[in-house]
């Protein structure tokens, strides 16, 4: 397969969830372009509504409108999270402040991910919470309340866990510090909130200090395209035997894009042109070149906090790479979506590739076999997307199960990938 073509992806899903909650407690009306318009992003919409904010739908090319209020109102039924972890989480710090009682709860994958990791930190802050299901996970509910300041570190290396404990410093008007304990995860949340007035800085030693100083007002905001939905179309340039596509308007911030080192140690040529600051993110133009050869590398504990999403299309890649791919520290994806650290492993023997788990490392040989096989999703967005990409090498008969689920993260991706495909060289 050939590549050619300029895709502009989605709005970024972080920080199309971060506009919805901050637009929701800021009084006033504001707007977000280029808003992500997916169904984890429906997700954050439809619990704001259930307390008493206003947002207009969320349809593409419309900028989204939040007519925001100080407080939620208590919602009157459980609020549904969908298959939205960000939603769940960052949601739980915003309502820690809040002196009502509200059960959350989501889909059948999101029931299942764990989330005393994010009480037992909002717990030391103040908020109380009930389980009401099967022990660590959703359905849930918190009781917030007066909250009072804290230092916490985090059990792991999380944007989720980070932005929870920021915002119900925000919201309960306390100070806190938070520590992340191996490499920096995505930081959204405090660029947002240091463009209100807050103070967001970072120590030495990688503490986050957060004090209460700033005051949340509506807002104009406009989204960069998600390098997460970048990194498929990035993974098909990788995979083509000539060809480059461009991938317009995407966010480049330095916590997001640890992929694209990982393709250019590989040997995938890469270059970033109109490079620009919207709204405190970077977003560049992003030029993706096949390679000549694609080559074997280590992809570090450190590196996995901005990279964690791109792991599955990282995978698919060095599986047509020359040696052993190795993964360092990867043991959070198996409370992703799905056991994504399995279902990696899995569907690429399934489709003839060796990769193998050891420990929390994950091993991926590359060969130049075609894949042929049949590719279990269990609905997660992310591994449908990556092992379509595995479909478009030369040979290739991969059947995934579920592409409908891309639209978690990604609406119209079957189509973007297809608009790059060319027979031939151009
Ligand atoms: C996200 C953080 C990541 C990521 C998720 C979005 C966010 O989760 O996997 O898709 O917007 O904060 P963790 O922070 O739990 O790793």
């Amino acid at each position: 397969m050939y590549v050619d073509g300029v895709v502009r992806v989605p709005g970024d899903k972080s920080i199309t969830h971060r506009a919805l909650l901050l637009g929701a407690l800021a009084p006033g009306v504001s707007h977000v372009g280029g808003a992500l318009t997916s169904l984890d992003a429906k997700s954050s919409a439809r619990v704001l509504r259930a307390m008493g904010v206003e947002i207009s739908s969320l349809a593409p090319g419309r900028v989204v409108t939040i007519r925001g209020r100080r407080r939620l109102q208590a919602p009157s039924h459980r609020l549904h999270c969908g298959n939205s972890g960000t939603t769940t989480r960052l949601l739980l710090g915003l309502l820690a402040g809040h002196r009502f009682r509200a059960e959350l709860t989501g889909d059948a994958s999101l029931r299942r991910r764990p989330m005393r990791r994010v009480t037992q930190l909002l717990q030391a802050m103040g908020a109380r919470f009930e389980e009401l299901g099967r022990g660590d996970g959703l359905p849930l509910a918190i009781r917030g309340g007066a909250l009072r300041s804290a230092r916490l570190e985090l059990p792991v290396s999380s944007a989720q866990l980070k932005s929870a404990v920021l915002l119900a410093g925000m919201v309960g008007g306390v100070e806190v510090a938070v520590h992340e304990p191996h490499g920096v995860s995505r930081d959204h949340t405090e660029r947002l909130l240091a463009s209100f007035g807050f103070t967001v800085q970072t120590d030495a030693r990688g503490w986050i200090h957060f004090a209460p100083t700033g005051r949340l007002e509506a807002f104009d905001l406009q989204v960069p395209g998600d390098p997460s939905s970048a990194a498929f179309l990035a993974g098909a340039a990788a995979l083509a035997e000539g060809g480059a596509v461009r991938l317009a308007r995407t966010g480049v911030n330095p916590t997001r894009i640890g992929f694209l080192h990982v393709l250019e140690r590989m040997g995938v040529p890469l270059a970033m042109d109109n490079l620009e600051t919207v709204h405190g993110e970077p977003l560049a133009d992003l030029l993706v070149r096949a390679p000549t050869t694609l080559s074997a590398t280590e992809v570090t504990a450190r590196e996995i906090p901005g990279l964690i999403d791109e792991v599955p299309i990282l995978a698919v890649v060095a599986s047509r790479a020359r040696g052993t791919t190795i993964f360092r520290d990867v043991g959070e994806l198996r409370v992703k979506e799905s056991d994504r650290l399995a279902l990696i492993a899995d569907n690429l023997r399934a489709v003839g590739v060796q990769a193998q788990v050891h420990g929390d490392d994950l091993h991926v040989d590359g060969t130049e076999t075609p894949p042929r096989g049949r590719v279990v999703t269990a609905g997660d967005h992310r591994l449908a997307m990556a092992f379509a990409v595995l479909g478009t090498v030369p040979g290739a008969r991969v059947k995934v199960d579920d592409m409908a689920c891309a639209d978690v993260s990604f609406p119209g991706f079957p189509d973007a990938l297809r608009s790059l495909r060319v027979r031939g060289r151009r």
